[in-house]
């Protein structure tokens, strides 16, 4: 069994994004500049942002940090979008989710042009992904792609089950998979919660991707020998072991499923490391068409 180190890949991913910030700023130009807004305080997402700008630091990026209200309108956030829309030094922007109810996610994210859409969220950029067109690809997926590739774990002609069906995460990463390039060829089962008879399906799997927010769901007997682990899950549960009385469970019962695996991505430190990488890298992607 091996572990999947997202935290360490990520790192490595930065460090190349810093080498070459660095070539750019040298040679006079503006340092890429990344904008986050977030609505409301919902406690995860406030950790969330926190961690892409501080990555931004990390590689010498420039970061705008917007918190508006939870009462804040969609049209004041609309107009938010509009404005980083035509900001000529802005790079790329993402507005966090969730918003509150009263404001369409929707609406916001086919307000952000396209070009600027770093989250790889818009209609535009799902399309160019799904007929495998340059675009931008969302964080989650992308690093889940990088980890494969990196670890180079064989995809081609695997049977790969997802579990999830969300825009985010287990829809783009069906697609990604089963395409035709170096990370993909896969034979790919999309799974959710109308799924029937899971586990026959799951103890198929080469690969399993799990995304469906349920802590610890997975277990040993929803396996084979040898499955690749890709554990998406973040659920905070409480505990009396943390300082923050918190803690990350993933969807995956690491105990019983990790002696069972080839290769495993633990939670915290696997996928959630990587999405903040590929933020970034979608980020330097934005600025190099820009200047
Ligand atoms: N909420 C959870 N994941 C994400 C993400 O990747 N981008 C944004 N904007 N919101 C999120």
């Amino acid at each position: 069994m091996q572990i999947i180190d997202g935290k360490l890949i990520s790192n490595q991913i930065k460090e190349e994004i810093a080498e070459e910030v660095k070539k750019y700023v040298n040679s006079g130009k503006r340092p890429p500049h990344l904008a986050v807004i977030i609505v409301g305080d919902d406690g995860g997402s406030q950790t969330y942002v926190q961690n892409k700008i501080k990555a931004c630091e990390a590689v010498g990026f420039k970061s705008t940090h917007i918190e508006l209200p939870d009462d804040t309108n969609e049209e004041f956030l609309l107009k938010k979008v509009d404005e980083f829309n035509k900001d000529e030094n802005l790079d790329g922007f993402i507005v966090q989710l969730p918003l509150p109810k009263h404001i369409s996610e929707q609406k916001i994210i086919e307000a952000i042009n396209p070009a600027k859409d770093v989250d790889g969220f818009h209609p535009v950029n799902i399309g160019k992904m799904t007929i495998g067109l340059d675009g931008f690809v969302p964080a989650t997926p992308l690093g889940i792609t990088e980890l494969i590739k990196r670890y180079k774990i064989e995809t081609s002609g695997k049977n790969v089950v997802i579990l999830g069906r969300s825009n985010i995460v287990g829809r783009p990463i069906s697609i990604l998979l089963s395409q035709k390039n170096e990370f993909g060829n896969a034979t790919v089962t999309v799974c959710h919660s109308r799924t029937p008879n899971l586990k026959d399906i799951t103890r198929q799997a080469d690969i399993i991707v799990a995304a469906i927010g349920i802590p610890e769901f997975i277990k040993a007997d929803m396996v084979k020998e040898g499955v690749v682990i890709i554990d998406v899950g973040t659920t905070r549960v409480k505990s009396e072991e943390t300082k923050s009385g918190w803690k990350l469970k993933g969807d995956v019962n690491y105990e019983e499923v990790a002696p069972l695996s080839s290769y495993i991505t633990p939670v915290p430190g696997g996928v959630g490391p990587m999405t903040i990488a590929s933020l970034m890298q979608n980020t330097l992607k934005a600025y190099k068409m820009n200047i």
